[in-house]
């Protein structure tokens, strides 16, 4: 058991480089499982999801170096020749589901175990078989497991009842050698559904519309090992860019794509920060008690709700009362209650929070919930009065590489202590 404890009141100030996206890495790892050739998977970061994955892949046969000086993953999953991943390891991570598409798409065949993940609702997967269901194939869930097989993949017009990030992967993974075309309508349109394309094209699939609401898959015979870099953390990258307003600190965020992230620029500026954008770097530098805000999220290009609950800590100190309406995910707001805690006075209703600003946090011991809401804690503790202790710290590592050695080559000042262990402080003068 591993806790944060953070010494707040620290501006942050500086550089900080964005690691490779987690929501893309963990569909492009199994994506690998396509061919029977070797791929390179570069700019992968290097968090727990990642390396769960990675065994999963070993379990399954595949093999599997990776690389975390390069941050480079080297698969070949020529000897795996089964359809079934029933660990218990798979049940760790939501993600895993990608394994079914990916398999299915292999195989024709796939048997997995359930997926876990974060708590963050109820967190269905009708679209994604309803989809493999399109193309032919009969799923039964049962005794912990889901079973997917077709005789033969055939494509078919798809519509997404709800836009699904997940069920558009996973819809792709499968058809990409389906006989025909497959057409998903009502597309989730994330810069990590993009990634996976390019991807699967680099592989020598045939996808055309990836980003746009409709996207077409032409099924080929074969697909081929490659070489292939994964876009940065447009996450990542929102939660420097929140922490740096938050401490009114100034903090130039490199390796991105802005573009990716003009849904929180326009909110920062909104709220009466200074953001500059570069060709591949944001700067965000926080002038002061922030603005009031209304956030409503939603799928991409809208506010992403994996920074629903980071902004929601910003706002809790914000001048005036902020509404959020949390249009993704039933229950996103277990943060909340950590946040009262230090003294956020907040009222949450069904999918809205309205958050009264007060002048400022005070530091408190907190639970991370889930991955989001712990980089939310991190930030409330960045911004409060004394000192704040995280724990179930597990679920940061799981999608954030070094959270806290970044921040403290920022000039945060936080220890990450293991109960086991005796703790490492982490402070450093001045910045990287
Ligand atoms: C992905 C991201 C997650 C992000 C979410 C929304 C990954 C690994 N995770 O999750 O960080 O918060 O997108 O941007 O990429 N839904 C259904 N039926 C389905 C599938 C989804 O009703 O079959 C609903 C969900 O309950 C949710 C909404 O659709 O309300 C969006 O879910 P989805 O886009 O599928 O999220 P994930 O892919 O799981």
């Amino acid at each position: 058991m591993e806790k944060l404890i953070i010494r707040g009141r620290k501006k942050l100030v500086g550089r900080v480089h964005v690691s490779g996206a987690k929501n893309a890495a963990v569909a492009v790892i199994p994506a690998a499982l396509l061919t029977e050739e070797t791929c390179v998977i570069d700019n992968l970061p290097y968090i727990d999801d990642v390396l769960v994955l990675s065994e999963i892949l070993r379990q399954m046969g595949a093999q599997v170096v990776f690389e975390p000086g390069k941050r480079r993953m080297i698969i070949n999953a020529a000897n795996i020749g089964d359809y079934r991943a029933e660990f218990d390891i798979v049940r760790r991570m939501r993600a895993s589901y990608y394994l079914l598409g990916a398999l299915l798409g292999r195989f024709g065949r796939a048997e997995i175990s359930f997926p876990g993940g974060c708590e963050i609702g109820a967190r269905p997967i009708d679209q994604h078989v309803k989809g493999f269901e399109a193309l032919g194939a009969r799923l039964s869930i049962g005794h912990g497991l889901i079973k997917a097989k077709a005789d033969k993949l055939i494509g078919s017009e798809i519509y997404l009842d709800v836009v699904s990030v997940g069920a558009t992967i996973n819809i792709m993974l499968a058809a990409v050698k389906a006989e025909g075309t497959t057409t998903i309508v009502n597309a989730a349109k994330e810069p990590h559904v993009v990634d996976v394309a390019n991807f699967l094209n680099c592989m020598g699939a045939n996808i055309k519309g990836a980003g746009t609401d409709t996207i077409k898959i032409k099924g080929v015979d074969k697909l081929y090992g490659c070489e292939y870099s994964i876009i940065p953390d447009q996450i990542e990258a929102g939660t420097f860019m929140i922490a740096s307003a938050a401490t009114q600190g100034d903090v130039r965020i490199e390796g991105v794509i802005p573009k990716h992230l003009e849904a929180v620029s326009a909110k920062l500026l909104e709220m009466g920060m200074e953001v500059e954008e570069g060709d591949d770097y944001v700067r965000v530098r926080g002038t002061g008690r922030p603005r009031k805000a209304n956030v409503k999220t939603l799928p991409y290009p809208g506010f992403p709700t994996d920074l629903q609950q980071p902004i929601s800590v910003l706002l809790s100190v914000a001048e005036g009362t902020s509404i959020i309406t949390e249009n993704v995910w039933e229950a996103r707001y277990r943060h909340i209650e950590e946040i009262r805690r230090m003294g956020a006075i907040i009222k949450v209703e069904d999918r809205v929070a309205i958050i009264e600003g007060v002048d400022c946090l005070t530091g408190a011991p907190v639970v991370a919930t889930d991955l989001r809401a712990g980089a939310a804690l991190v930030i409330a503790g960045l911004m409060a009065d004394g000192v704040t202790e995280i724990t179930n710290v597990k679920h940061i590592d799981r999608g954030y590489e070094r959270l806290e050695q970044k921040l403290v080559s920022l000039g945060a000042d936080i220890e990450r202590m293991d109960t086991e262990q005796r703790g490492t402080h982490l402070s450093v003068v001045g910045n990287q």
